[in-house]
This record gives C-alpha cells, structure tokens and sequence, in this order.
C-alpha cells in the first residue's frame, strides 16, 4: 500500500456561462443548494474520503469563495451574544471543514490548465480532483473506491457514468476494456464532447479523478483542444495510451446520484432531491410537489 492521498484540488474557475446572469458577479459554485453553497458539499465530499488538504483554482469573483471558508467573527459574536448556537454551528460547519489553500487560474483557458496550476502545491504524489460544481450525492459514495483502486493500480482513476447516447456530447467519453471488477474497467482512449456517432461508448467522465501526478507532466505540452482549451481528457487521453512512462488509466463506474450544478436543469433537480429527504423540509415539501406534480398533469 501507498502513502494515503491527502490532497484534493478543486477547480472553480470557470465562467459558469450557462448560468448567466445569475454568475455575472458570482461563482457559481457558491449557488446554494438547498441551503448551502455548492462548493460546501464538494469540501465536505473530499473531507469524508480523508483529504483534508484542499487546494481550490479560483479565478474572477473569487471572494466569496474564499469568504465562505473563512471566520465571520461578526457574525459569529452577534449570535453567540444572542445565544443563538444552532445558527453558530451553521455558520462555523465551512470554517472548521479542511485546510483550505488557494491558487487563482489568471485566464480561464481550460480544466486542464486549472489542473496544472495545482503543480508546486500538490508536488510528486498522487492526488484527487473534484469539480467545484459536481455535487455527488453523500448517500452515494464514490471517492473512497476511486482511492481505493488508485492505491491497488498505481494509475490515475476517472470516474464513469453511463449516459443516455444523445447526452454524450456534452462530457468526455471512455473506449474501455472489461475488468474482473464490474465496477471497474482499463480506459483504453478518451475523446472530449464528441457527437453520438463519433462516440467509443456511453461511458462519460463525471467530475472525480484521482491522479498519478505524471499528468503534470503531459499537460505542460497538451495543446488547446475542443473550444480552444487545454482539456484535462486530452491528457488522459494521452496517458491512457502510454501506461509504462505515466501508469495507465482506470475508470470506476458510477451508478448512484449526481448532480451538475453548473447547468440548470439538474440545478433544479439537485435541490428538490436533497430537500425532499430532509428531516426539516422534507415532510412539508413532500405532499406538496404530489399536489403541484397533480395538478400539472
Ligand atoms: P465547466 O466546463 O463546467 O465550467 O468546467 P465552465 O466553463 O464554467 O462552464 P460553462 O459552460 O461556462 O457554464 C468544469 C469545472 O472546471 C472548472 C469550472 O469552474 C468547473 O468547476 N474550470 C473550467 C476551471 O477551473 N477553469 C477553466 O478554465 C475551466
């Protein structure tokens, strides 16, 4: 067995364009889900798998970001001084998380430029990547065997789900060989948001990776791929072709709940499946939607 990883990057500096005008001022990992903010649940999801080192790409905006992990000692004294402790709690939960870093992006040109920038804080070792606007469903875990196996394979691990064919044009997609692991699969090659027919399968990359950190390496030379990008697929994909200088690629298959908070749909899907299974909303919230789903069809 390895060393354990303990650190995790998260990007959060795109420009959340599907979100506009929602993330003209504002990131939009800090969208509130429920009742907190995106980007919490992502800490939270890296802390529960034991990576309590999180270094965040931050970009334009970045304030609010960095805010929401900091103290808010007015805050915190005007409800201690209220007695108001519930409310305390709720508001230290994201300051007492992880040991927070931060490393600003400068131009948003791609995932895989705001990978690399991650390079002097992660160093020579192993390490997990979450999307900053991926919100993966705690009831559903995921990270623990993607350590797991990069521990077990010594190469870097993608998380896979299966996708409706039309929807496949939106994520990278993997060309896999069977392993004796149903849940697990050898990617052979990756192709970034290619068209359904072009496609090698329905197997899209979800916002989870853990990485061998030769992918340093291969990013300093990958060159701007679709929408003039430096694309994190297109370096796996290399690294998946190349497994004796950088360790291969694996993906582990996903089959539980994920939500994209960067596009609005699921946004809204997000919310309503978590609030529906909350104790504090979820017995008013319930018969509702029955009646509004009623009387809509
Ligand atoms: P997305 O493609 O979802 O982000 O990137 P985006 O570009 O903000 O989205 P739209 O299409 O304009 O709405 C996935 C993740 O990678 C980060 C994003 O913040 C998000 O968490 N990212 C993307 C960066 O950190 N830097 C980039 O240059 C691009």
């Amino acid at each position: 067995m390895g060393t354990p990883i303990t650190k995790a990057v998260i990007p959060a500096a795109g420009l959340g364009t599907r979100f506009l005008p929602a993330t003209k001022a504002m990131p939009k990992e800090m969208l509130p889900v429920v009742d907190k903010p995106a980007i919490q649940y992502v800490v939270e999801e890296a802390v529960a798998a034991g990576l309590h080192d999180v270094l965040m790409i931050t970009g334009r905006n970045k304030n609010s970001l960095e805010n929401h992990f900091d103290r808010m000692t007015e805050l915190e004294d005007l409800l201690a001084r209220k007695g108001d402790l519930t409310k305390l709690a709720k508001v230290n939960e994201s300051t007492d998380l992880a040991d927070m870093h931060y490393v600003r992006q400068g131009d948003p040109l791609g995932l895989g430029h705001a990978i690399l920038r991650a390079k002097m804080h992660v160093g020579r070792a192993p390490f997990a990547v979450l999307l900053g606007d991926d919100i993966i469903d705690a009831r559903d875990p995921l990270l623990g065997k993607m350590l797991h196996e990069q521990d077990k394979r010594n190469a870097s691990i993608v998380a896979l789900m299966e996708v409706d064919p039309s929807q496949i044009h939106m994520y990278g997609a993997a060309a896999i060989e069977e392993t004796d692991d149903p849940d697990v699969v050898r990617v052979t090659g990756l192709v970034e948001k290619p068209s359904a027919a072009d496609a090698p399968s329905n197997l899209a990359i979800i916002g989870r990776y853990v990485l061998r950190p030769e992918v340093f390496d291969v990013l300093e030379h990958t060159k701007p791929g679709k929408g003039n990008e430096i694309q994190l697929t297109d370096a796996l994909q290399e690294m998946a072709i190349t497994p004796e200088e950088t360790g291969g690629v694996y993906g582990v298959i996903f089959r539980g709940r994920r939500y994209d908070t960067g596009d609005r749909l699921d946004y809204i899907k997000a919310i309503i499946q978590l609030a529906v299974d909350r104790d504090d909303l979820g017995p008013d919230l319930r018969p509702w939607l029955r009646d509004f789903a009623g009387r809509m069809s």
